[in-house]
């Protein structure tokens, strides 16, 4: 192992049993040395996605098993302070993002194949949560295969994943229709995708604003795959990201990552790309200390707002 100096003790957030969010506790633990092919980062932001929450709940046990106690988070930006044996392509000092084991801590492991090269213009905040939703949002289209001068509606547009949804397809020359809460409006035009309200009489407001008709959609939000296989006429280019009984209802495909399907460095340069040419937005929700992870879960659950909800050690 090579390394800068680190301490053998750090802060994180640990979760002893199931439950609300009052079990997310900050706690002293040993800080863990890199294994082989590992990377230890200091980290900097770590990203929060609903699935935090979920797995905290005890709502995936049967699909995402934890080992109590735990420390969630799944995504962070940090600095390089330790890389194990067999890394060559990362060294103390770098400045990098990606999925992490562990992220609500001061100090977290990743997997050095899985992260990708921090550019200096954009925040920590902001890099902190760009794995899950880009490795996502690449996903999803891939498997929609959305082409040029298609019409792709994201029901949950405004959120981390719907928003690069919504940019990635836009830069390859779809156009795109996004379901939002009225405050979310203008930042779906500023994407450039036409935003309609959800709600009682949404696919109506689709029609209204799509009258070539729609190609694929994305499900983002849940609740959206049995009017969709409606708006479609069939469920083949209809992916769900939600709910695994409601994609089995309704014929349509749900995904879920791991099995090959995902390409999380590729998609992460597919954002940085659009970051280099400026046009990249990454809203941060909020904002929140590590201490207040159970602040930032329950902000998660409320399910509205747009863009990543971020804890900073
Ligand atoms: N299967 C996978 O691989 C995978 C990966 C990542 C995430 N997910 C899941 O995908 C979902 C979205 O994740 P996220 O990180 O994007 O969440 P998020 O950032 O919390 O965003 C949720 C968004 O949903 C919108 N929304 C709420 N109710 C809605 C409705 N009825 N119709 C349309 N939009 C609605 C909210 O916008 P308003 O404020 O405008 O209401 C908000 O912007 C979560 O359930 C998450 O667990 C799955």
């Amino acid at each position: 192992m090579s390394s800068s100096s680190f301490p053998t003790v750090g802060r994180a957030v640990v979760v002893s049993s199931y439950g609300g969010a009052e079990e997310l506790r900050l706690a002293e633990v040993p800080v863990p040395s890199p294994g082989p092919g590992q990377v230890l980062l200091r980290v900097r932001a770590a990203g929060v996605n609903p699935v935090d929450w979920k797995i905290r709940a005890g709502l995936l046990k049967e699909f995402l098993p934890v080992d109590l106690p735990y420390t969630p988070g799944g995504e962070a930006a940090g600095e390089v302070v330790a890389v194990g044996e067999g890394v060559s392509a990362w060294a103390a000092g770098d400045e990098v993002l990606g999925p992490v084991a562990g992220g609500y801590a001061e100090y977290a492991l990743a997997d050095a194949a899985q992260l990708s090269a921090k550019p200096a213009g954009l925040s920590w905040e902001a890099a902190s949560g760009l794995y899950t939703s880009a490795e996502t949002a690449n996903r999803v289209l891939d498997l929609l295969k959305v082409g040029a001068g298609e019409t792709l509606l994201v029901h949950g547009a405004a959120g981390g994943v719907g928003g690069l949804v919504v940019q990635f397809a836009v830069a390859s020359g779809a156009r795109v229709v996004g379901t939002a809460g009225a405050a979310n409006h203008d930042y779906l035009r500023e994407l450039g995708a036409v935003p309609v309200s959800y709600g009682e009489g949404v696919f109506d407001r689709v029609r209204e604003v799509a009258p070539q008709g729609v190609d694929a959609v994305l499900d983002a939000a849940g609740g959206a795959l049995a009017g969709s296989v409606g708006l479609l006429g069939g469920p083949e280019r209809i992916v769900g990201i939600v709910s695994v009984p409601e994609a089995v209802e309704t014929g349509t495909r749900f995904t879920g990552g791991g099995e090959g399907e995902s390409h999380g460095v590729q998609a992460v340069a597919r954002a940085l790309a659009l970051h280099a040419a400026g046009t990249l937005a990454l809203p941060v929700r909020a904002v929140l200390p590590l201490a207040d992870a159970a602040g930032a879960h329950r902000l998660s659950e409320e399910g509205h707002g747009r863009g990543k909800i971020v804890l900073v050690p």
